[in-house]
């Protein structure tokens, strides 16, 4: 059986990654310190194809039998968290890459590295494409999430071309789903949250900012789709992956209370500093290489998140409701 090793493997996105790695006959190691993971996104996994590790990524690789593959997306992701946690954050995108590919170096494994749309910062070139270099504010609030993650791309590239290793790099855009954490602090499972709680959403700023917000199977469907794909135009390549349908966060708000049935309105509150003003991802290298596109429409996407949040929030009320 092919090995996959994956950090970050108890978050969002990475136990999803998992549940698809598992039904492709992968085994698979997860290395997460549960700093914004949990262990009930893997808790139905019933297999001893998996084993999960309690390991910080800051700290070298434990060793393995051998190792196929190594996906490296173990890294705080909120904005919540670019303050509080700042130095973990900083250092998880760069000890952490470095202790992700010298794994992948010691085995001969390919590497996926998990990057974002926020190395393009606050964007002057919309909607974004790979070749451009971005606005990030070094100094800035973000700067220990952006900063850091432009790092790690920089590192893998550098390790490719020292090593001769085959690294692939994601930059995924707004991507939400079942398994994001209730208090997350993103602005889905916020907008979701304070909804099902009768709470009024929360909108920084006027609510012109743009997102465009990618549905978690669409997003695997994509990572897998580069992970796999022949090493002749997918290795040492970057791509964007994420949905091209861009709407303002005021929008965003207005279809949450249309699928939520809820009496919240919608309060503003003053825009945090350099929060992006657009964000759009130009999707056309994946379309082009990966034969790959969102299909999940934002409405639909929606829809299959609220019954994760509504038991989140209130289990005993999820129980009753479903067994009506
Ligand atoms: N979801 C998105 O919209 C989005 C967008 C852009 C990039 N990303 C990237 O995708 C990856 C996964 O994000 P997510 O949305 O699933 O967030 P998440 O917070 O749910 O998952 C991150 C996981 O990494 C783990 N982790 C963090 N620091 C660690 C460390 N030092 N050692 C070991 N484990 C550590 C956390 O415990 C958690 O399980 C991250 O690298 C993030 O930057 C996500």
């Amino acid at each position: 059986m092919r090995h996959a090793v994956v950090t970050g493997g108890a978050g969002f996105l990475g136990s999803h990654l998992v549940d698809d790695l598992l039904e492709d006959d992968y085994r698979v190691t997860v290395l997460d310190n549960y700093g914004s993971g949990r262990p009930e996104n893997l808790a139905h996994l019933q297999t001893a194809d998996i084993a999960i590790e309690n390991h910080d990524v800051r700290e070298p690789f434990p060793a393995f039998d051998d190792v196929d593959i190594v996906y490296h997306l173990a890294s705080r992701a909120s904005p919540e968290d670019f303050g509080t946690h700042a130095v973990e954050i900083a250092l998880t995108n760069s000890e952490g890459t470095k202790n992700a590919l010298e794994c992948a170096r010691e085995y001969g494994a390919r590497s996926i590295i998990a990057s974002t749309s926020e190395v393009y910062g606050n964007p002057e070139e919309h909607p974004q494409t790979e070749t451009y270099h971005g606005n990030v504010n070094i100094r800035g609030p973000r700067a220990p999430y952006d900063e850091s993650k432009r790092f790690s791309e920089a590192l893998a590239v550098a390790y490719e071309r020292k090593y001769g290793m085959d690294i692939r790099t994601v930059r995924i855009f707004n991507t939400y789903g079942p398994r994001m954490r209730p208090n997350d602090g993103r602005v889905i499972p916020n907008f979701l949250s304070q909804a099902l709680s009768g709470d009024d959403l929360t909108v920084y700023g006027d609510g012109s900012q743009t997102r465009s917000f990618c549905y978690v199977s669409d997003l695997i469907d994509g990572i897998r789709a580069f992970a796999d794909a022949p090493g002749g135009m997918a290795a040492g390549n970057v791509v964007n992956l994420g949905n091209t349908n861009e709407i303002t966060i005021r929008e965003l708000a207005e279809i949450v209370l249309e699928v939520v049935d809820t009496a919240s309105e919608i309060t503003y509150r003053e825009l945090p500093e350099d929060d992006p003003e657009v964000r759009r991802p130009d999707i056309s290298r994946a379309q082009a290489m990966l034969d790959w596109e969102p299909t999940v429409s934002l409405q639909t996407g929606l829809e299959r998140t609220v019954p994760y949040f509504e038991n989140q929030l209130n289990p005993q009320l999820a129980s009753d409701s479903s067994s009506k």
